[in-house]
C-alpha cells in the first residue's frame, strides 16, 4: 500500500460528497481520509441516508466495515455501532439497508470501490476469509505490551482480524484516561487509525481529536503518548505490527530502517545474510559470458572480422577468420 503521510487530519469539518460512482446505488456520501493513486485502494467515511437500500451483490476488492452509529441491516440481520465486517473480494453480500442511517468506516483494500448485483458469488471468492462480528461486545480486551520497554499498561487492544499470509490486523484499541508512555515508536508497517472517540497526544503531532485520522508509513517516529480523557480508536495495519522502541526523537525513517535491520542482524542472521545479498551478488547466468545475449554479440562481431576469444590479436584490431 503507498498512500502519502496524513498525520494529523480531523474529518469532522470536512464537508460530504456524494457517493455516485459507477454500480452503486444513490443515497449515500463519503469522505475520504486516504487513497492509494496507483491502485484506488481507500479508507472511506461514509453516510447512508435514512431509507437506504442496495441490492444484492459483490465488490471485486476485499472490504471491511466497521459501524460508528446508527443501523445497518444485511441480508436477513441488522447491526449498530461496533460491527465489523471483513467481506472478501468476490463474495456475496446480501441486501443492504439502513432505516434511520447510519455512518460507517468502509475500507477499500486492493483497488477503486466495486460493486456488481449479484446473488452469487464470484467462483474464487475466499469464504473462509469472511468475518463479521461486534468490537464492542463480542471481543475481549487485552494489553499490548511487546517487550521491555514496551507499550504501556493502560492501552489495549482487540483484535478484529489477522491477515493470514501478510499479518495486516485491524484492532479496536483504547487508552485510559491519564495515560501516559514515555518512549518512541516505529515500526515496519504502515499504521492507520481512526479516532471514534476521545483525544490523544503524540510529541510529533499534538492532539488527535474525535474524528481524528491518520495513515502512517513505515519507520516513522511516533510517542511519547498521552491522552488525558482516554480514547478508543480503530487502527489497521498492513503487515505484522512489530514494535521498535527508543529514546530518541531527532531520528529519520532512513535511520530507523537501519536500526530495524540491525535488529534483524542481531536476532536472524542467516536471513539477514540472504536479505544482503540477494539480487546483488556476484552475476551469473544473464549477466556471464556464456549469455545467449553475449554469445550473440560475439558471433556478431566475429562474423564482422572480430574475434572476441583470440589472444593473438588485440580485441579492437579487426582481423579475418581465415588468419586465425
Ligand atoms: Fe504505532
Amino acid at each position: 500500500m503507498t498512500r502519502p503521510h496524513i498525520e494529523p487530519y480531523c474529518e469532522l469539518n470536512e464537508r460530504w460528497k456524494k457517493f455516485d460512482l459507477r454500480g452503486f446505488p444513490r443515497g449515500s456520501e463519503y469522505k475520504v481520509l486516504s487513497m492509494d493513486r496507483d491502485t484506488g485502494a481507500c479508507s472511506l467515511k461514509m453516510r447512508l441516508k435514512p431509507g437506504y437500500r442496495r441490492p444484492p451483490g459483490l465488490s471485486y476488492s476485499d472490504i471491511e466495515l466497521f459501524v460508528l452509529n446508527g443501523d445497518l441491516t444485511i441480508g436477513e440481520r441488522s447491526y449498530g455501532e461496533g460491527q465489523y465486517i471483513f467481506q472478501p473480494a468476490g463474495l456475496v453480500m446480501g441486501a443492504m439497508a439502513s432505516a434511520k442511517g447510519c455512518e460507517l468506516l468502509a475500507y477499500y483494500n486492493e483497488g477503486w470501490p466495486t460493486f456488481e448485483e449479484s446473488k452469487e458469488s464470484h467462483s474464487l471468492a475466499l469464504q473462509q476469509a469472511y468475518v463479521n462480528v461486534n468490537a464492542y461486545r463480542d471481543a475481549p480486551w487485552i494489553g499490548v505490551a511487546r517487550r521491555q520497554p514496551g507499550v504501556a499498561t493502560g492501552c489495549l487492544v482487540k483484535v478484529l482480524r489477522i491477515d493470514p499470509v501478510t499479518k495486516a490486523t485491524t484492532f479496536l484499541y483504547s487508552m485510559t484516561a491519564q495515560y501516559y508512555q514515555d518512549n518512541i515508536s516505529y515500526h515496519d508497517c504502515c499504521e492507520e487509525s481512526y479516532h471514534i472517540w476521545g483525544t490523544s497526544w503524540m510529541l510529533q503531532f499534538g492532539d488527535l481529536p474525535t474524528g481524528g485520522y491518520f495513515w502512517r508509513p513505515p519507520y516513522i517516529n511516533h510517542g511519547a503518548f498521552a491522552s488525558r480523557y482516554g480514547c478508543i480508536a480503530l487502527g489497521r495495519t498492513d503487515s505484522e505490527l512489530f514494535n521498535y522502541f527508543h529514546f530518541n526523537p531527532w531520528t529519520n525513517p532512513d535511520e530507523n530502517q537501519r536500526r530495524a535491520v540491525a535488529v534483524l542482524y542481531r536476532e536472524r542472521p542467516e536471513l539477514w545474510k540472504w536479505v544482503r545479498t540477494e539480487g546483488h551478488n556476484h552475476p551469473h547466468g544473464p549477466d556471464d559470458f556464456e549469455s545467449p545475449e553475449y554469445r550473440e554479440a560475439a558471433r556478431h562481431l566475429h562474423a564482422h572480422g572480430y574475434d572476441l576469444h583470440s589472444h593473438e590479436h588485440d580485441p579492437g584490431e579487426p582481423h579475418s577468420h581465415e588468419s586465425d
